[in-house]
Order: structure tokens, then C-alpha cells, then sequence
């Protein structure tokens, strides 16, 4: 969600926090601002709530250089409480100016602390929650307490998962942070010069490749080339720094025209990452040196749940259909936003796998925390290594994909898919069901992976007429079988999220139980059908969709002819084998989505409403 930057240091502090958000902005851009002390002491606030553009805006009303001071703070917004405008954008102040804070998550008791504050004689200008806390703060700051004691207190009184920069008049030279909960994390880094704290390791790296990242119940002052670290009590804590292999290069657009179009052309090099060290070509062998658990624990695993939000979850569905098929453990995906509230049987026996992009997902770190608390086994499948999902889980899966800015999942979907078939290997090797011949062809596979992925992004130009014509559509059906049906669920998910088509994914065995009643030439069928034991099930639902009037665009294996006859449109991806499948018709559907976008003049870095990393429940 939002995205918070905080600069303490010798430089003018405002093209820094401009930059900073820059860098965070994937992660909310509702609106923007900053909050700077200037040569006289005061706080300066200026903030555009303009929906896409506000960070611009706040560019462009900042460029003219007269606004300076070298302690500040700063704010992306993904709107949570509160319209999206001027008055209701990040940083807020106390009622005397005096304080300035940005935040990110939820203050779920803050109607009961607003009315508090309200009896009390204050004068709330916005509509957020993140209102109550500059005025929690600015009252402590008033009444004498220094910033970090003020930050301390108003953690005490605020419910919900939190993390919060702030700025004080009185201490010019700092700037103190605070986590409580995971509302996405606040990483730390410093220099002779200056220190900073951001969202986000990437909005650092200009600055230091060494981090330290703040823990749930933390607090943090920085000053110019110093960090202090505080536990909720005050006491200091002392934490070593990290190197990150984040890197700032690689998290930039380059020649494309969006980061979504970079990260889809970067799959061959994300599938690399993750084969990286685990599968071994020459010898025809894989091993996982990631996973911590015995052999006696895995083969004592008798169930395997997998977890995450969105394109993670339609990754947790893959992994769960490849685990079971290939190791034989009943494996199932569930949403993570339910998996705590169902009361799901766990047990040491039963091993839990979240998958996650950013680590930072609020909902996947609370089904992992549950887990762990029932007493269960807690792998993550992650790209962000330094995350708070890599603490709780007792091992961690990286996926190596490289920094994905664009909003919605690519690369690192593929990397996961990747990491998670390996997974599967790895499993059915230890417990026996795959032997050595099995697994060495397996991974003769995996070898030709990147170059089939390679080949299948050269689909680009056929797939942007099909896109043309998908955006006539207001509704859209996505069907497959198997492993193909997280494809489906997966294509329809980047249709809706960034074209803003309604489109339905479903199993396309569903189809008979209700979607049929909206066949018609109104809403056209996208269908995954590559050659493999389900393909003729997949031509008999091309018929029915046929027979009804709609029209269908099939993907389908390279050399089809028979799908040809009765689709409309057809896009043929590369011959290969069947447990290779889902990795070819997942590219069309990631192109499809964009070029779809594009058409419809979309932005698809920006998609409406959505934020990258959701770090509120
Ligand atoms: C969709 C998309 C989201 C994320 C979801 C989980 O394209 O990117 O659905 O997959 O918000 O995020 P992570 O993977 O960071 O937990």
C-alpha cells in the first residue's frame, strides 16, 4: 500500500524526497506530498491529491527550488480512508503545525481516538485515520515529550498494523519512524552524510547497499550519518546492518515504455534465477538447498497447504496441482485471507507454503503467523528476501526473479511457478516417488524452459490484433483444465485488473453449471487448450461456447489444426512438454492483458484502485 520516504542529512532534503517517492510510488499513487523543515525552523507541507499524476504535480510545484531544508518526510498514497484529494493526502499535521507525520495501514480504532481528540478541542481537516496520529503525536510534542517519546506513546493507543515517519519542529535535525504490526516494512540506511528510511530497500539504494530493517515494534531517530533503533519500552536495541542484492539499476524502465512490458521480457532471466543453484543440467539432478526440513519431516508431511493473495494465489494453485501430481502429498492452495478465519486443521505434520511476491502481503503474513502458531511447518516462496515474510517462514524459497515494479505480477509469477515445480521435484525425490531417471528428465525439461519462454514472448505481434478485438468485449470467459485452470484464473485476473474488462475464470468443466446462461456474442471465450490428456474436453467446450454464439480465442500448441476449424482466433505457443505447459500459456496471457490495456488507454504500470504491495487487510 502507501509508500513512505524519510531523508535526514547535509543536501537539500526535497529532490531527495522526491526521487524517494518516485521509487515508492508503485506502491500507492493516489496522491503525494512531502513535509520539509525549512532554514527557519518551520515544517513546509506540499501535497497533490490527483489521483496518477499527483506525484508529477508535486514535482512540478516543488521544482521551482524555493522550498528547501534538509530534514523531511514524504508519502505515496493508495487511499484507504478517505476520498482521493488534496486535503486528505500524506503528510498530515498537529493542529499547530509543529508536527508532520506520512503513514501506511490502518488505525482501526481511530473513529473512537478521533472522537477523543475532537471532545478534546482539535480540529480534524481530513477525512483518514492517519489524521489521529499527528495529532496523538503533536499533543505528547506539545506537552513536552520529545518526538520519538510522542511517536512511543501514540503507539500504545492505536490499534492495527502501522508504520509511520514523522518530523517535529522542536528536534529540527531527525526524523523517527515506527512499526507496528506488518503494514509493510521501513527499511533503514545511512551514509556519512545523511540517513534514510523508506517503504522499500530499492528507495535506498542510491544512497547504501547496506540496510537494516525495522521488526514489528520498533521505533527508529534517524540524523544526518546516524540510525538509532528503540523498542516500544525506549530501550535501544542494537541490530548489525545487512547487505542488500538489491539492485537500483535493475529497477529501473530502461528502454521500455512500461515496467510491465521490461518484467514480461525478462522471464527467461527470471526462470533462470530460480533454476539457479537448485537444478543442475550437467548431471541431471536437482536439489533445494533452501529447504531446512529433515528428510524424516518431509516424509512425515502428510499435507501441504499453499497460501497467498491474487496472482500468488493462482501460483499457489499451480503449486499445489504440481506437488500433488508429482510427490504425491495432498496439496491444496487457499486464500490467504481466509486460511486463518476457517479453522483449518494444522499440525507439524501438515506443512504450510505462502507464496509472495513482496513478503509484505498483510493478509499472507497472518495466514503464515497462524500457521506457525498452530505448530505447523512455514515455507515462503519469495522475491524480496529481506521481508517479514522471510522471518516468520522456517526456510525461504527465493525466487531470484529481480525487482518487479509493475503493479500487476509477471516475472515473478513465472520465477515461483518455477521454484515451486522444483519444489515438487525435490519433494517426490525425498519421499521416493520420483527416481533418479524421472528427476533427470525433469530437469532436461526445465534446461529448455527459458529458451521456449524466450520463443513464446516473440508472440507479441500476433497477440496485439487479438487484444484490439478482446477490448470491444465488456465481458470476458476464461476456461481451462488442470493445470491450466490457475492460467485461466491468472488471465482473467490481469484482464480486470488492468484493462478494467469484467472478465469470469473458471474450470472449464463449470461452465454447463451456470456461466453458459451468459454465452452469447456479447462476451467472447478465452480458452487454454495446449495438445495434452485434456485437449479433447477443451474442443468439445469450444463447440458448446461456439454453438451458443460467442466468439473464442484459443491458445494453443504450436502445429494445432483442428482448433483452427471451429475458434476464431488462435494463438499457438511452443511445443512442449505437457508439465511445461502452464509457463507457455501464461505468456499470451500476460501479453493479452497489456496489449488490451494499451488499447483501451490504459496504464498498465498504474492500474485504477490497486497498489502493489497490500499491505492492509
Ligand atoms: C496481480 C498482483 C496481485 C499480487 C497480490 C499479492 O497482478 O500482482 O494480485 O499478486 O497482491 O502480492 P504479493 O505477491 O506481494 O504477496
Amino acid at each position: 500500500m502507501c509508500g513512505i520516504f524519510a531523508y535526514a542529512g547535509s543536501e537539500n532534503a526535497v529532490p531527495l524526497l522526491i526521487d524517494g517517492l518516485r521509487s515508492v510510488e508503485y506502491r500507492g499513487y493516489d496522491s503525494a506530498g512531502i513535509s520539509v523543515i525549512d532554514e527557519s525552523g518551520s515544517i513546509q507541507t506540499v501535497k497533490r491529491g490527483d489521483h496518477k499524476s499527483s506525484l508529477e504535480n508535486l514535482a512540478e510545484a516543488v521544482s521551482s527550488g524555493k522550498l528547501s531544508g534538509q530534514v523531511g518526510i514524504g508519502h505515496t498514497r493508495w487511499a484507504t480512508h478517505g476520498v482521493v484529494n488534496q486535503k486528505n493526502s500524506h503528510p498530515h499535521s498537529s493542529s499547530d503545525g509543529t508536527v508532520s507525520i506520512a503513514h501506511n495501514g490502518i488505525i482501526e480504532n481511530f473513529l473512537e481516538l478521533k472522537d477523543e481528540l475532537i471532545d478534546s478541542g482539535i480540529e480534524f481537516k481530513s477525512e483518514t485515520d492517519s489524521e489521529v496520529l499527528a495529532h496523538l503525536i503533536g499533543n505528547a510534542v506539545e506537552s513536552g515529550s520529545s518526538l520519538r517519546e510522542a511517536v512511543i506513546g501514540a503507539a500504545s493507543r492505536i490499534r492495527g498494523n502501522t508504520a509511520v515517519v514523522a518530523v517535529s519542529a522542536a528536534e529540527p535535525g531527525i526524523a523517527v519512524g515506527l512499526r507496528v504490526g506488518n503494514a509493510g516494512g521501513i527499511v533503514i540506511g545511512k551514509n556519512d552524510s545523511a540517513a534514510v528510511m523508506a517503504s522499500d530497500t530499492i528507495a535506498l539504494l542510491p544512497y547504501i547497499n547496506e540496510v537494516i530493517y525495522l521488526e514489528p515494534g520498533e521505533v527508529v531517530e534517524i540524523e544526518r550519518g546516524v540510525i538509532r533503533l528503540f523498542n516500544l519500552e525506549g530501550s535501544v536495541i542494537e541490530r548489525e546492518s545487512v547487505v542488500t542484492a538489491q539492485n537500483f539499476e535493475a529497477a529501473q524502465k530502461g528502454n521500455h515504455p512500461h515496467f510491465m512490458s521490461k518484467e514480461i521480457a525478462e522471464q527467461p532471466e527470471a526462470i533462470q534465477g530460480a533454476l539457479r543453484g537448485r537444478a543442475d543440467f550437467a548431471a541431471g539432478t536437482l536439489d533445494i538447498p533452501e529447504i531446512t526440513l529433515t528428510r524424516d519431516q518431509i516424509k512425515s508431511i502428510d499435507r501441504i497447504i499453499l497460501t497467498g493473495m491474487g496472482t500468488a494465489y493462482n501460483t499457489a494453485l499451480y503449486g499445489a496441482s504440481v506437488i500433488e501430481s508429482l510427490a504425491r502429498i495432498p496439496a491444496t492452495a487457499q486464500n490467504s485471507s481466509e486460511l486463518r478465519y476457517s479453522n483449518p486443521v494444522l499440525n507439524s505434520n501438515t506443512l504450510v507454503i505462502a507464496v509472495t511476491q513482496s513478503g509484505e502481503t498483510a493478509d499472507t503474513l497472518a495466514a503464515m503467523e497462524h500457521a506457525r502458531q498452530a505448530g505447523s511447518p512455514v515455507g515462503v516462496v519469495v522475491e524480496f528476501e529481506g521481508s517479514q515474510a522471510t522471518r516468520i517462514a522456517d526456510f525461504t524459497l527465493p525466487v531470484r526473479a529481480g525487482q518487479e515494479i509493475g503493479v500487476a505480477s509477471t516475472k515473478t509469477m513465472i520465477a515461483s511457478m518455477t521454484t515451486l515445480l522444483q519444489l515438487a521435484v525435490s519433494l517426490g525425490q525425498i519421499r521416493g516417488i520420483l527416481d533418479a531417471d524421472r528427476v533427470k528428465q525433469i530437469v532436461g525439461q526445465l534446461a529448455e524452459l527459458p529458451s521456449l519462454v524466450a520463443t513464446t514472448l516473440e508472440l507479441d505481434g500476433e497477440i496485439t490484433p487479438l487484444a484490439e478485438r478482446l477490448a470491444t468485449f465488456g465481458d470476458l470467459l476464461y476456461l481451462g483444465r488442470g493445470d491450466q485452470v490457475p492460467i485461466a484464473l491468472e488471465g482473467a485476473l490481469k484482464m480486470k485488473e488492468l484493462a478494467y474488462i469484467h472478465p469470469e475464470g473458471n474450470p472449464a468443466g463449470e461452465m454447463k453449471h451456470g456461466m453458459n446462461a451468459l454465452l452469447g456474442s456479447d462476451m467472447a471465450t478465452i480458452v487454454c487448450a495446449p495438445k495434452n490428456g485434456l485437449y479433447e474436453k477443451m474442443l468439445s467446450n469450444i463447440s458448446e461456447v461456439k454453438a451458443r454464439g460467442g466468439e473464442v480465442a484459443a491458445i494453443v500448441t504450436e502445429g494445432d489444426d483442428v482448433v483452427e476449424r471451429i475458434a476464431d482466433h488462435m494463438i499457438q505457443v511452443p511445443d512442449s512438454p505437457e508439465i511445461l505447459q502452464p509457463f507457455m500459456t501464461l505468456i499470451p496471457m500476460q501479453i493479452l492483458a497489456y496489449r488490451t490495456a494499451l488499447a483501451l488507454g490504459r496504464d498498465p504500470d498504474k492500474p485504477r484502485n490497486l497498489a502493489k504491495t497490500v499491505t492492509v487487510e
